[in-house]
Order: structure tokens, then C-alpha cells, then sequence
């Protein structure tokens, strides 16, 4: 594994592998026993969105592993003022030890880590978003003990979070359903791929997604960069949503998952939100761990 750009590049062995070193360093941490596994390394944390977890977790991850982050806005970056990506990937190989991007586009990810010669992580774009889902599956793990036949429910937009859940939860071998209306299904490749190596399901009904679902999980109506639409993405899910009402039809011991930011009473309901806080949190709090065990495989 020499990069991070999406979860299907990663092996099921790969992902065990990374989801271990996280419980481990997330112990080291809670007992105060962290060792400087990337003493004097330099990581590039550029950002083309908004963010507030993945900068967060990044920078404190790196400050905590002995290492050092440089927040990289791209309004202050020649990139933002169109400077190539292969120039600005060949220059800061020769500065910093690894690259984490968060960005629109998937393929100048995909470029960043051609033409550079350091390790990158994709913190997020259109279309994948694989560190949230290892904090994901993390948080699965330590809830549920194992993937074995668990059931994943997604209900809303097939966007960046519903493409890397669905191949997290094939790799991991939970089974995934999908609950969308016509026209917001995720990537129609990884959904061919995930009918041909796992259990995937996709439909316009929220009720038979969830039914008997251990884990429900939601994002946004309108992710970064389609504010536009936001209007039309209201009318469009109107009635996905994450409430009581559906709840009934989970496992009762179901846990409900967000990567957050929420918009309380569009995709999810303040009540359903407020009760299942803990492993939200949770959720947002392995973010750090997952992404600390990402850069001591990648770096060290
Ligand atoms: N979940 C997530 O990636 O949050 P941020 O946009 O705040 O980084
Ligand atoms: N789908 C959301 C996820 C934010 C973490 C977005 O891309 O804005």
C-alpha cells in the first residue's frame, strides 16, 4: 500500500490491517504510552473544501505521532490560481514526507500521487471519502465485535460517502442496501462491483433498506459544491430521512451513523440524531485514530 486514494485500491487484508493499528494506537493514546512513530515527518494537508474533522484529526494526528502538518489552503496555494497539479505534486515531493488532499475532482487525487513521489491520502472529493469510512468501520468493530453478518443500511444521496461505504462494507463483508430516490444512485461501477462480490442492494423505498439493518447510516442532501442544487435536492429526498418512524423497521439495537456536518430535519431528525450521539461522537473521535494509523502505514 503505498497511497490512499480510494478504498477499492485497498484489500480486505489491507483494511484489517490499518483497522488494527488504529485500535492500537487509540489504546496507546487513552493510556498515555504513544510512541513518536513518525518523529520528524512533514505532512501537506491541502484543502480545496471546508473542513473541520478531517483538519483537525490531520493536524493533531501528525503533532501526536512526533511529526508535523502544514495546513495547505488552496486560496493561498499557487494551485488554486491554476498552477498544474503534476508541478505542484513533483514540488512538494521534494519537501514534505506525505500529501493529504481534500478536493473536487477524483483524478487529480489520482494525478497527485502519479506524478509526485511521496505517499497521499484523499481526505475526501466527489467521489470517495475512504478516510471517513476506516473511522467507520472502526466504530462498526468496536460496537458490534465483528462484520459477520451485519447489515449496512444507506439512506439518501449515492454520493462520495455512499461510493466508499458500499465498497467498505463489501470488503469487510457486511451487507449493504441503499435506499435513494431514481437519479442520486452511487458510482454505477462500484455498485456493479459490489453486486458481483457481496450483497448490495439499491432501492427507492427507505422502509426495505433499513428492514433489519444493524447499521444506518446518512449523509447530506447536497454535498460541497452543489449548493446550487440544494433547493432541488430538498424536493428530491423529501421523506429520506433518518427518523423514529423508520428506526422501527432496524435491528432495535441498530446503531445510526453520520459523518457530519448534519442538517437536522433534513436528512436525519434532531431526536434520532440525540439518541444515538454516542456513537456518532465515537464516530468522529475514531477519525483520528483511523487517520493516525493510515500515515504510520504510509510514512514510516
Ligand atoms: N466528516 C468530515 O469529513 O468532516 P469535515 O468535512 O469537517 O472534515
Ligand atoms: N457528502 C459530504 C460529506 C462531508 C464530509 C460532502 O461531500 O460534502
Amino acid at each position: 500500500m503505498r497511497h490512499l486514494l480510494k478504498l477499492s485500491d485497498l484489500t480486505r487484508e489491507d483494511i484489517l490491517s490499518i483497522l488494527n493499528l488504529a485500535d492500537q494506537l487509540k489504546f496507546e493514546r487513552i493510556n498515555g504510552v504513544q510512541k513518536d512513530y513518525l518523529k520528524g515527518k512533514k505532512m501537506g494537508l491541502i484543502f480545496q473544501k471546508a473542513s473541520t474533522r478531517t483538519r483537525v484529526s490531520f493536524e493533531v494526528g501528525i503533532y501526536e505521532l512526533g511529526g508535523y502538518g502544514l495546513f495547505l489552503s488552496s486560496n493561498d496555494l499557487q494551485i488554486g490560481r491554476g498552477e498544474p497539479v503534476q508541478d505542484t505534486a513533483r514540488v512538494l515531493s521534494r519537501y514534505l514526507d506525505g500529501i493529504m488532499i481534500r478536493t473536487y475532482s477524483q483524478q487529480e487525487v489520482e494525478d497527485l500521487a502519479k506524478y509526485g513521489s511521496i505517499p497521499v491520502i484523499n481526505g475526501l472529493t466527489d467521489y470517495a471519502h475512504p478516510c471517513q469510512v476506516l473511522a467507520d468501520l472502526m466504530t462498526i468493530r468496536e460496537y458490534k465485535g465483528s462484520f459477520k453478518g451485519l447489515k449496512m443500511a444507506f439512506i439518501g444521496d449515492g454520493n462520495n460517502m455512499a461510493n466508499s461505504l458500499t465498497v467498505g462494507a463489501i470488503k469487510t463483508g457486511m451487507s449493504f442496501a441503499i435506499a435513494c430516490p431514481k437519479g442520486y444512485e452511487p458510482d454505477a461501477e462500484i455498485m456493479k462491483w459490489a453486486k458481483e462480490n457481496g450483497e448490495f442492494t439499491i432501492t427507492e423505498d427507505v422502509k426495505e433498506a433499513i428492514s433489519g439493518a444493524d447499521v444506518v447510516y446518512t449523509d447530506v442532501w447536497a454535498s460541497m459544491g452543489q449548493e446550487a442544487e440544494r433547493q432541488a435536492r430538498a424536493q428530491a429526498f423529501k421523506g429520506y430521512q433518518v427518523n423514529k418512524e423508520c428506526m422501527k423497521y432496524a435491528k432495535p439495537d441498530a446503531m445510526v451513523m453520520h459523518c457530519l456536518p448534519a442538517h437536522r430535519g433534513e436528512e436525519i431528525t434532531d431526536e434520532a440524531f440525540e439518541e444515538h450521539a454516542k456513537e456518532i461522537f465515537d464516530e468522529a473521535e475514531n477519525r483520528l485514530h483511523a487517520q493516525k494509523a493510515v500515515m504510520v502505514k504510509l510514512l514510516k
